[in-house]
């Protein structure tokens, strides 16, 4: 959808475009009313998800009435218009922009890696150019290596979307105009940083001049299959294609006019369970083992069909399903459907993007979930949206878009939560009990334990006078939290009662899929089998497990997003060896595929009975998303139930926090060859002073019974006594991490 018609206005117009009658809405631009209507405009400069750029005028157009030639990718229809697309004139226009285009830029596109789906090259055919009529002198230009991307100057055509995409959508703000004429270029201002999100500026790059580091040279476009799917690595499930040759994924694009990828969507695709085969022996084991098994525990990273497949085992031999994370969120979601009567949260991306007012909290949302950064981002570009940033932790990477930074304590997210809700549902009618629970509590208690001020609350408050267009965004801190459950109903509340469009960002992969789809138990208990998860007797898509298992981009079947969609993945890559469908067929079910399960996945979830096969998977011409189907959300019985808040106890002196960096998110991504990040502890000079810790020290500590060794680093753009702890590198064991985030960091030194 683009950023255009999320905010027409909704008043229908009849104009002409060519002859032909086209019906649309006020509010929307003439290119996109021809583009509803399937009438071609060509354009070089315009990309549906950004504002319209304006600088390339190869769009022009002619209104009767109106003199010369207008922007129809800027200038919005009015009723009645009668608007012509193409005439001799306009034509010469095109040509025209085209010949200047081709001044210094080498048509020598052989050896370039755009060719064949380079845009300048299709209109440079399109328009029939077949001479160079123009010449400047030539500049010496080298290609900028700016790791995941480089840049080659001479190719460039300066259409600015690149800049437009690092600005209003990723929000890393790296890429900037340098004018200067036909020396006009484009500078990447944080280099040092090599934001594998500069990925997406490349993607939509029309010539070759911002490409991949990695694919350049490596294959011509037109030699790969481009297979659709859907990124498994965070709750996202952000549209892609895994571009493949020889059964090897050489790049992952996506449809970048209308959707997103991140660095991790993008570069790591390379962690299939390769050079795998059917080994019968460790098969039967297999069969012995859940035949045999009281628990079976997963991780995340599972299809949905996978997760019905494991929930109709657990029916048929009662074993324990276990699965931390998502465990943690179905509690959480089942606490907050109690307050709002319906099984899922009422928000949506595009309602994100579109607020005028964000508050974030509970989550370290540039890591946890960066497709919601980016819809947080256009919000506060697209329209300038106050963005309240809640957490113990300050965090650089979003530092450009937040207008506020609320610090509260570790561990008293449920006061905040109280807080919030009483500040914020000061003057919203609401049920008795609710009303009386509201004013019941000690404000000025819970504002001295959580550290948040009456004044910063009525900042925030100011923040939302608008009367609509607020989001609430909440996260992992808030589902492993002791207190998880009375948290999430006070965060319902603002649902309820103050119109917010809440999203509850799942913890991991397809959390919320099997928070649906599976009856969930707390703790393993007796034999064990696994599921990328250690047990007695281990699955492993990772390698190394009792038996092998496909990798995601090995399977298909469907994974449920944080945006409430239900969408297919297919195989990119071949697998040789036994499917978790082969165990349940020796244990009784019967199924030649995973995917017969999709049309059976549970319709008293929101799910609907369709077959993986007839599951659409596209964007329309304007943008409109065809990827699976929505979840319907489900009534579920309201029951009241508000509790004292806890007297937290107090997290005092050196903290830290399980929290991946940037782009990482598990051990598969961990495997990626291009997104390397060191496991490191990482905290402020302040957070070593209080430990007494070295720059580079050895240190080791156990969390959850997980034992890490790590060294420390010290951050300078860290403040404070809180250190990142990430968990993406710990293999099978990462994903075991279901407690808080926060703890007090018991360590001891190396060698001692
Ligand atoms: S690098 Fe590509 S996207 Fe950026 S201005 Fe140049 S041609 Fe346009
Ligand atoms: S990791 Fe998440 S945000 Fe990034 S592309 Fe994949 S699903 Fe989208
Ligand atoms: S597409 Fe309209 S000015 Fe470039």
């Amino acid at each position: 959808m683009s950023v255009h018609n999320s905010i027409q206005t909704g008043k229908e117009i009849t104009v002409t475009i060519d002859g032909k009658r086209c019906k649309s809405t006020f509010g929307k631009t003439i290119l996109e009313i021809a583009r509803e209507n399937g009438i071609y405009v060509p354009t070089m400069c315009y990309l549906s998800k950004v504002q319209p750029i304006g600088s390339c005028r190869m769009c022009v157009v002619e209104v009767e009435g109106v003199e010369g030639m207008i922007l129809s990718c800027q200038e919005k229809a009015t009723d009645g218009a009668v608007i012509r697309t193409n005439n001799e004139t306009i034509q010469q226009e095109r040509q025209n922009i085209m010949k200047l285009y081709n001044v210094n830029h080498p048509l020598e596109c052989g050896v370039c890696d755009k060719s064949g789906e380079c845009d300048l090259q299709n209109k440079t055919m399109e328009f029939g150019l077949e001479a160079q009529g123009f010449t400047a002198r030539d500049q010496h230009r080298p290609v900028e290596n700016w790791g995941h991307v480089s840049y080659d100057p001479a190719l460039c055509i300066m259409c600015e979307k690149c800049v437009r995409v690092s600005t209003e959508i990723t929000g890393d703000e790296a890429l900037k105009v340098k004018f200067g004429g036909y020396g006009s270029t484009i500078v990447n201002t944080k280099q040092e940083k090599n934001y594998a999100s500069l990925g997406e500026a490349a993607a939509v790059c029309p010539v070759g001049a911002l490409v991949s580091t990695d694919f350049k040279y490596t294959a011509n476009a037109w030699e790969l299959t481009k297979i659709p799917s859907a990124c498994p690595h965070c709750g996202g499930g952000c549209q892609m294609y895994y571009e493949v040759k020889n059964d090897r994924i050489y790049r992952v694009t996506n449809t970048f006019e209308f959707s997103n990828l991140c660095g991790a969507g993008r570069y790591a695709f390379d962690y299939a369970n390769e050079n795998v085969n059917k080994e019968k022996a460790a098969f039967d084991k297999a069969v012995e083992a859940f035949k045999d098994a009281q628990s079976v525990i997963f991780s995340s990273q599972i299809s949905n069909e996978e997760a019905l497949l494991l929930q109709k085992l657990k029916e048929k031999f009662g074993f324990r399903l276990v699965s931390h994370e998502a465990r943690a969120y179905q509690k959480f979601m089942q606490a907050y459907s109690s307050i709002t009567g319906k099984s899922l949260y009422n928000g949506t991306l595009k309602a994100l993007s579109a607020s005028k007012a964000v508050i974030v909290m509970g989550t370290k949302i540039n890591d946890d979930a960066p497709t919601v950064k980016y819809h947080i981002n256009m919000a506060s570009k697209w329209h300038r949206a106050r963005v309240i940033y809640m957490h113990p932790l300050e965090d650089t990477e979003v530092q450009n878009i937040v207008t506020q930074f609320v610090k509260y304590e570790a561990g008293s997210e449920e006061g905040v939560a109280a807080l919030l809700a009483e500040t914020l549902l000061k003057e919203a009618e609401l049920p008795k009990g609710i009303r009386e629970f509201l004013d019941a509590l000690d404000i000025g208690n819970l504002s001295a334990e959580s550290n948040v001020g009456e004044e910063e609350l009525e900042t925030l408050k100011r923040a939302l006078l608008k009367k609509s267009g607020f989001s609430l965004v909440v996260g992992p801190d808030l589902y492993m939290h002791p207190r998880a459950e009375h948290i999430a109903r006070l965060i319902a509340l603002l649902e309820q009662y103050a119109g917010f469009n809440v999203i509850c960002i799942p913890p991991a992969g397809n959390a919320m899929g099997i928070s649906l789809i599976c009856d969930l138990d707390d703790e393993v208990e007796g034999r064990s089998v696994g599921y990328n998860a250690p047990a007695d007797f281990t699955l492993s898509a990772l390698g190394g497990g009792d038996l092998d298992m496909p990798a995601m981009n090995q399977q298909e079947g469907t994974l449920t997003t944080l945006d409430k969609r239900v969408v297919p993945m297919n195989v990119a890559l071949p697998y040789g060896g036994y499917v978790l469908n082969d165990i349940a067929n020796a244990l009784g079910m019967d199924a030649e595929y995973t995917i017969e399960y999709t049309a059976q996945l549970p319709e008293e979830q929101g799910y609907m009975a369709i077959a993986f096969d007839a599951l659409p998977d596209y964007f329309d011409s304007v943008g409109n998303e065809y990827r699976g189907y929505l979840l319907k959300p489900q009534k579920v019985s309201v029951k009241r139930a508000f509790e004292e808040v806890e007297e937290l106890e107090g997290f005092d002196g050196p903290v830290i926090y399980n929290c991946n960096p940037t782009e990482q998110f598990s051990a598969f991504t961990a495997k990626s060859r291009l997104l390397k990040d060191e496991a490191v502890l990482l905290g402020s000079r302040q957070f070593a002073a209080a430990t007494k810790l070295q720059d580079g020290e050895s240190i080791t500590y156990t969390l959850d019974g997980v034992k890490f060794d790590r060294v420390f680093k010290i951050d300078t753009s860290m403040k404070g006594t809180i250190a990142l702890n990430p968990v993406f590198d710990r293999g099978l064991s990462g994903a075991l991490l279901s407690s808080y985030r926060f703890s007090r960091l018991d360590f001891e030194r190396a060698g001692k």
